[in-house]
Order: structure tokens, then C-alpha cells, then sequence
């Protein structure tokens, strides 16, 4: 796994090198890259390219990006949405709290050669229903790398996942247990709303995977109506 403390990470993506720097030191987590972010992408550039090889690709309906608009929570420096907009979801916006935004900012700047243009970012507070909504969801991709760590925060966490994505989309998510309320209550919240694929370790970059990631997919769970008028959730 290629994760280091250094202030700089280099995300090799396809042929292009992104280079993210990090600030340590600083007290926000966003200004430093988190390794799920790099195991989401490297998972998704592994399947997205495997076209060619003999072996079948159980993940071909994850990449049908033409036209899809996404949205990633909890952006920090932007490994994961930089990475995602090479492999070609390039409709996406890159939100944060405000004070993470000058780090996104450099960041996308600083890979503005390799990107090809500025990436679009918006502030983003996953409690802030009224900036969810002026972000005019429904997205057909909700991307998030290890923001699972404040018990406080899971319910917003959820409620802005199941607002943003939309019946047909996915959300997917990198993740490592950081705390264990916050990890009870997120996956309590989710099975609640939400389908969910865990993908088989197996299936994850070598290089980059490790045993405490883990990279899922989730789909919302519809409600069917029956004939008498009552109202099935999909499990
Ligand atoms: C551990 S960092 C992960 C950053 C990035 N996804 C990565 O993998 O490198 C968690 C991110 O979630 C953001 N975050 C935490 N709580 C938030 C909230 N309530 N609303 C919006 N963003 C939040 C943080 O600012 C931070 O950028």
C-alpha cells in the first residue's frame, strides 16, 4: 500500500501521476490524505480497465459514467475525486467544510495540468439541508474515503448520503473503522436505507489494499407498493 506520511502522495492513476500535498501539522484531518480514498481509487482503476483481460468484470455497471453527475462529501485534499474524475466521471463536484476548502483549492490547482481545468467545489456541512438542496440533487454517484470517525456526525453523514443520491445511483464508499460508535451507528443507519455491497478483498488493488479497508457499494432501498396498498422495502 502506497501510503506515507510524506507531504507529498503521488496517486499514479492510468497514465497520469496525481500529486497531492498534504499538511500534517495542520488541526484539520481534511488537509491530509487517508488511504481509503487511494484503495477506492485503485479499486475502481483496476475494473475499469480490465476490458482486455480474460477475466470477467462484475463491476462493468459501476462505470457507465457518460452524462453522470457526482458529488463527493468529505473531499479533503481530493485524492479520490481527482482520481475518479481521470477514470472518467468528470462531471463531479468536490465538497468540504470551509475551512479544508484553501487545501482542496491548492490541490486541484496544483493538478490543474493533469486534470485539464479546475475541478467544481462547493462547501458542503452534511448537516446543512439547505445546502444540500441548493446543490439540486439527485447525483448518480455520492463518493466518500474514510469520513466515518465522529459518532455526532454519522446521522448527517447518512441523511446527506440518502438526500444526494439518486433511486438508480450509487454510493461509493472507502472505509476503515476509526471509532467503533461511529462505525455502530453508521452501518445501523445505513442498513437501514440503503442496499449494501461489500466488495470481496480479493477484488481490490494489491498493491494498494490493506486489511482494515474496505471498499462498498450502496444502492437505495425502494419502497414497492403491493395491490393492497402496502408499502415493501427492498432488502
Ligand atoms: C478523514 S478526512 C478524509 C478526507 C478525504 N476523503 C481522504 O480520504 O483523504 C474526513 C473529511 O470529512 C470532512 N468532514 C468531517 N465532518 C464533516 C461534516 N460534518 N460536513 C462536511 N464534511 C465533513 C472533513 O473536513 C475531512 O475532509
Amino acid at each position: 500500500m502506497k501510503f506515507k506520511d510524506s507531504p507529498v502522495i503521488e496517486l499514479p492513476v492510468r497514465n497520469s501521476v496525481l500529486s497531492i500535498e498534504q499538511d500534517n501539522g495542520s488541526m484539520h484531518v481534511g488537509t491530509s490524505v487517508w488511504p481509503c480514498s487511494l484503495v477506492l481509487v485503485k479499486f475502481l482503476e483496476r475494473w475499469s480497465s480490465s476490458s482486455s483481460s480474460s477475466t470477467p468484470n462484475p463491476y462493468t455497471h459501476l462505470f457507465n459514467f457518460s452524462g453522470k453527475r457526482a458529488i463527493e462529501l468529505g473531499t479533503g485534499c481530493g485524492p479520490a475525486g481527482m482520481g475518479l474524475f481521470l477514470l472518467g466521471l468528470e462531471n463531479i463536484l468536490l465538497t468540504d467544510i470551509a475551512a479544508v476548502m484553501p487545501a482542496l483549492k491548492r490541490n486541484l490547482k496544483r493538478n490543474k495540468p493533469v486534470l485539464g481545468k479546475m475541478l467544481k467545489t462547493s462547501q458542503l456541512y452534511w448537516n446543512n439541508v439547505n445546502q444540500i438542496k441548493n446543490l439540486n440533487p439527485p447525483f448518480d454517484f455520492v463518493i466518500a474515503a474514510d469520513v466515518v470517525y465522529i459518532e455526532e456526525t454519522v446521522g448527517s453523514l447518512v441523511n446527506a448520503m440518502e438526500s444526494l443520491v439518486s433511486d438508480n445511483g450509487v454510493v461509493l464508499l472507502g472505509y476503515q473503522l476509526r471509532s467503533p460508535e461511529a462505525h455502530q451507528l453508521f452501518w445501523e443507519l445505513c442498513e437501514r436505507v440503503f442496499v449494501i455491497e461489500k466488495v470481496p478483498h480479493e477484488d481490490l488493488h494489491e498493491e494498494y489494499a490493506f486489511e482494515e479497508a474496505d471498499v462498498y457499494v450502496f444502492r437505495k432501498k425502494l419502497l414497492a407498493v403491493t395491490t393492497t396498498g402496502e408499502c415493501l422495502s427492498q432488502s
